[in-house]
């Protein structure tokens, strides 16, 4: 069973990206074959400038490692280190159908919220299935949001296998258990870059304190018994809270008497305490650049073998070789 996922270093990871993505990593890691990726060629369908997009790649690839993925374990990879998977984008991009991208709804949101309508943006899921199938990956983890791409990415599986009469591309399953929810942003809308609305896992305590104090809430007054399911506070909270800890606070908002002030300063003081290891491994691999380049360059070996020899059975049944 070989495990692929992948994050946009499109800007800071946030707590979206953990609870979405990263925590079942972790949970991955120890069972399976795993290859996790750094995807600089998708964030560059937002970023154009050549030092942010480095920049942001190491931060990514230092944030992973500081959650715990553990390169002994895993392939970490920058996803531009595999330059077959443009080639093997197009084609894909030379057997599918627009109908197929026009249905996407990622595309349709990022472009709501003012993301550039460019080519690369509508074919990106095109750019996905090359990164998971090039690896023949069987389990792909990823958060609610992703699970239409990864519908694509078996359409086009099939596509390419019954077009060229094979059976090459397994298709992938995604991994997105019950309990992961769609993390909300500040302003209540699915937490992502895109949308300036997340909470960072790292940063300074006074800024992660400051954007935690401005999440939006009703403007019911403190002494009135409020709902925490419909808030979001307390549904950033139980994402960290034990099941003790969950029954208190929601049993204090029916209550009355809980200002939103103070169940915020709770979930600031429950999220340092969550990441605090992270945090500290994390400074460690501020100063220490050589530990980080040498895991990425590992992990590239390791994927870059895969990708060439699924390259050469590709070229063979498409006719270029
Ligand atoms: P963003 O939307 O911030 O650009 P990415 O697209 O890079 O984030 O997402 C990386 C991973 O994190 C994906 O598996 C995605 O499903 C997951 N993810 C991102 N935001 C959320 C969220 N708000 N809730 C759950 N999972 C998320
Ligand atoms: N598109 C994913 C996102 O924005 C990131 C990604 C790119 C990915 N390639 C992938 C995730 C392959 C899983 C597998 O979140």
């Amino acid at each position: 069973m070989r495990v692929l996922s992948g994050i946009q270093p499109s800007g800071i990871m946030h707590l979206g990206n953990y609870f979405g993505a990263i925590q079942q990593y972790l949970e991955l890691q120890s069972k399976h074959e795993c290859l996790f990726f750094i995807a600089n060629f998708h964030a560059m369908t937002s970023i154009h400038d050549n030092k942010i997009l480095k920049e942001n790649t190491l931060q990514v690839a230092i944030d992973y490692l500081a959650l715990g993925l553990d390169p002994e374990k895993s392939s970490l990879f920058i996803q531009s280190d595999i330059p077959e998977l443009t080639e093997l984008t197009w084609f894909f991009s030379s057997i599918t159908n627009m109908g197929l991208l026009e249905r996407c709804h990622s595309y349709k949101d990022k472009i709501a919220n003012n993301a550039t309508p460019s080519h690369a943006l509508f074919s990106y899921p095109l750019l996905m299935a090359a990164d998971i199938l090039i690896y023949k990956s069987n389990l792909v983890p990823v958060g609610k949001d992703q699970i239409q791409h990864l519908e694509v990415t078996r359409d086009v599986a099939q596509s390419f296998n019954h077009t060229f009469k094979t059976d090459i591309f397994p298709l992938p399953e995604g991994y997105t258990p019950d309990h992961v929810a769609l993390v909300p942003g500040i302003d209540g809308q699915k937490m992502s870059k895109s949308y300036e609305n997340t909470i960072p896992i790292f940063g300074p305590e006074k800024k992660l304190r400051k954007i935690i104090m401005s999440i939006k809430t009703d403007s019911l007054e403190m002494d009135d018994p409020k709902d925490p399911d419909s808030c979001n506070i307390f549904n950033l909270y139980r994402l960290f809270a034990t099941e003790d800890q969950k029954t208190d606070l929601a049993n204090r908002y029916r209550k009355g008497g809980l200002g939103y002030g103070h169940a915020k300063q709770e979930l600031f003081e429950l999220m340092l305490d969550y990441f605090s290891d992270a945090r500290t491994k994390r400074e460690e691999l501020m100063n220490d650049h050589s530990y980080v380049q040498a895991a990425l360059k590992k992990g590239a070996e390791k994927a870059r073998a895969i990708a060439i020899e699924t390259m050469k059975e590709v070229r063979t049944l498409v006719g270029i070789n």
